[in-house]
């Protein structure tokens, strides 16, 4: 049994230590909102935030987030940087097919949180790492200034 804080509350999953945390969440906890791209770290779609760090669930094991707290895509607007982010992506209307997004909002979310003023640079730094095959980095990049904006 692992036991580790699942978007605040105590959970419990009954898996093998080796599962990447990804399939637990997908599979066992049903937290279908963290998608699945490379499997290899590769592309950011399984981005989940461990002790508020943007983390890879594809290539994280179960065990290795014993007794951390995981955010999912489910309860990331509970955080300030979480709910400005949403609210710019709408406004924005970022999304297009829609399927990397939960991943670019859970890496933005983790950039404001330590950085309410993030620069160009800065974001591109942060994003590099979260592909989206349907381009919408123009538009990412303006929700995250706009986000920012609404968090200042
Ligand atoms: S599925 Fe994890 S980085 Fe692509
Ligand atoms: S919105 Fe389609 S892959 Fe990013």
């Amino acid at each position: 049994m692992i036991k580790l804080k699942l978007n605040g509350k105590d959970h419990e999953f009954d898996a093998p230590g080796e599962m990447p945390l990804l399939w637990a969440l997908r599979d066992v906890a049903l937290l279908t909102g963290t998608k699945y791209g490379c499997g290899m770290a590769l592309c950011g779609a399984c981005t989940v935030h461990v002790d508020g760090q943007p983390t890879r669930s594809c290539v994280t094991p179960l065990a290795a987030v014993a007794g951390k707290q995981v955010t999912t895509i489910e309860a990331v607007a509970g955080q300030p940087a979480g709910k400005a982010v949403q609210e710019a992506w709408r406004k924005l209307d970022v999304v297009q097919c829609g399927y990397c997004q939960s991943g670019q909002i859970m890496s933005a979310t983790a950039l404001l949180a330590g950085n309410r003023s993030p620069s160009d640079a800065d974001i591109d730094a942060a994003m590099g790492g979260n592909i989206c095959r349907c381009a919408t980095y123009v538009r990412i990049r303006a929700a995250i200034h706009e986000a920012a904006q609404n968090l200042a």
